[in-house]
């Protein structure tokens, strides 16, 4: 058998252990789209788990108002807070709290409204008086910050933890109601 005879012999088997164009172009592409879909998904699904997670950890308390600058009429607090999102860690953000004297307790309550989140005020609206209102929908919360069944919001406005100390008010994390 002459030399070329072997070549031809040997051809099949070299071509058997190649990968077609037609392969490579479909691994490239499962590579690039496995690549792609990795880059894109990962931050969202971790944005969407991470308060989540965090939520049950946060213990840090921030000072928010002297003691003798709370009454019993419900007066608008802000305070800076360090936060993350899927992107930046420890950024300062302003957050904002209706505080009370309740008797011998505290309420502290978040001012977002429960419905679709917009800031809710009190004692503004003069049909409503002595109740928070929600100038985007007209929902209406008691002074406790309970739901007014028949508007649209359907739980009460979250409530902060709170601690006080040396004559400071301090909030930490929020609750929510049902
Ligand atoms: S966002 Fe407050 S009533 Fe709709």
């Amino acid at each position: 058998m002459s030399e070329r005879d072997l070549e031809q012999e040997r051809e099949p088997d070299r071509r058997a252990g190649e990968v077609s164009r037609r392969q490579f172009l479909t691994y490239t592409l499962m590579g690039v789209g496995g690549f792609l879909a990795a880059t894109i998904l990962t931050p969202m699904i971790r944005a969407a788990i991470d308060p989540a997670l965090k939520a049950g950890t946060e213990s840090s308390m921030v000072p928010v108002a002297d003691i003798n600058e709370i009454t019993t009429e419900p007066k608008s607090f802000s305070f800076k807070v360090k936060m993350d999102d899927a992107w930046v860690k420890g950024q300062d953000t302003t957050l904002m709290a209706w505080v009370y004297k309740d008797g011998d307790k505290i309420m502290a309550m978040s001012p977002i409204c429960k419905h679709l989140g917009c800031t809710v005020n009190w004692n503004t609206n003069p049909k409503f008086p002595e109740h928070f209102f929600c100038p985007c929908h007209g929902g209406l919360y008691t002074k406790d910050g309970i739901n007014v069944p028949g508007t649209p919001p359907k739980a009460p406005l979250d409530l902060y933890d709170y601690q006080v100390k040396d004559g400071k008010l301090y909030l930490g994390k929020l609750i929510q109601r049902t």
